[in-house]
């Protein structure tokens, strides 16, 4: 038990998700340019990967940029790309030094050279790490990983690699970015918009779902501790009753 935080650390979901939206209405809010609001989230991803780290969560995974985002104004997706470069390189100390291991899922072949460049070094750097795994999904979209996993297996299955016969939902998983993580147990999404957007639809299928109003930019360590101890009043009966899960 963490007393300051009243979380029960025997308790943490093992794998967090947070889909980090509403950085643009933030800085609006502030009569500001949406940029400024990517720059104010980046505290906010410091603030809840120390918190993650610190509770004990061994996975965290954010959504910072969808297959979707590339339709916004080009000068918003340079400066979103840059901003990625910048705080790689700025906290690649804070990564090695927190013992945190830094992984991505999308298509990140699609990126800008720069920036795939510096993802590429800071993954290679912590990759031995292993306090908890941070993961960036960019240029990400959950379609789009399904589809991937499909053309794989098929393929797989062409050249007599797979049998159709005994594909089960373990071996689609395998075909997944997230082969090497457990499924999330709480996803978070901030802003106050009620949706998934395209972000891991086969991994959250029993996952707790957290919706909180707070714009990015102002989600720190409290807000991150509030959806944890919300998680932890939950009950998760897989199917079953509320009385079967009393008899263990
Ligand atoms: C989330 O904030 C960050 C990314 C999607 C990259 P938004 O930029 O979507 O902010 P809103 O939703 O327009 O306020
Ligand atoms: C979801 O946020 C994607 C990320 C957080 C990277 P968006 O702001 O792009 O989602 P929609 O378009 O409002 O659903
Ligand atoms: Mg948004």
């Amino acid at each position: 038990m963490d007393f300051k935080s009243g979380i029960d650390t025997a308790r943490l979901p093992q794998h967090v998700a947070i889909i980090m939206d509403g950085n643009g209405r933030w800085a609006k809010a502030h009569g500001k340019p949406r940029v400024f609001g990517h720059r104010n989230g980046v505290r906010s991803v410091k603030a809840v990967t120390e918190a993650a780290a610190e509770l004990g969560i061994p996975y965290l995974t954010l959504y910072a940029f969808s297959t979707e985002n590339w339709n916004r104004p080009s000068r918003e997706v340079n400066a979103l790309m840059q901003l990625l470069v910048r705080t790689i390189r700025r906290e690649l100390r804070t990564l090695q030094d927190n013992d945190i291991r830094l992984h991505t899922i999308g298509d990140t072949s699609r990126l800008p050279v720069q920036t795939a460049n510096s993802l590429q070094e800071a993954i290679a750097a912590t990759r031995n790490h292993q306090r908890m795994t941070l993961t960036l999904a960019l240029n990400y979209s959950a379609r789009q990983e399904m589809t991937r996993a499909a053309r794989m297996i098929a393929h797989a299955a062409s050249e007599g690699k797979l049998d159709p016969a005994h594909l089960d939902e373990a071996a689609v998983a395998d075909f997944l970015y997230t082969s090497t993580m457990p499924d999330p147990e709480l996803l978070i999404r901030t802003s106050g918009e009620f949706r998934i957007s395209n972000f891991l639809l086969w991994q959250i299928a029993y996952a707790e779902l957290y919706f909180t109003p707070v714009m990015w930019p102002d989600f720190g360590k409290d807000q991150f501790h509030e959806a944890i101890r919300d998680y932890q009043r939950r009950e998760r009966r897989f199917g079953k009753t509320s009385e079967q899960l009393m008899t263990h």
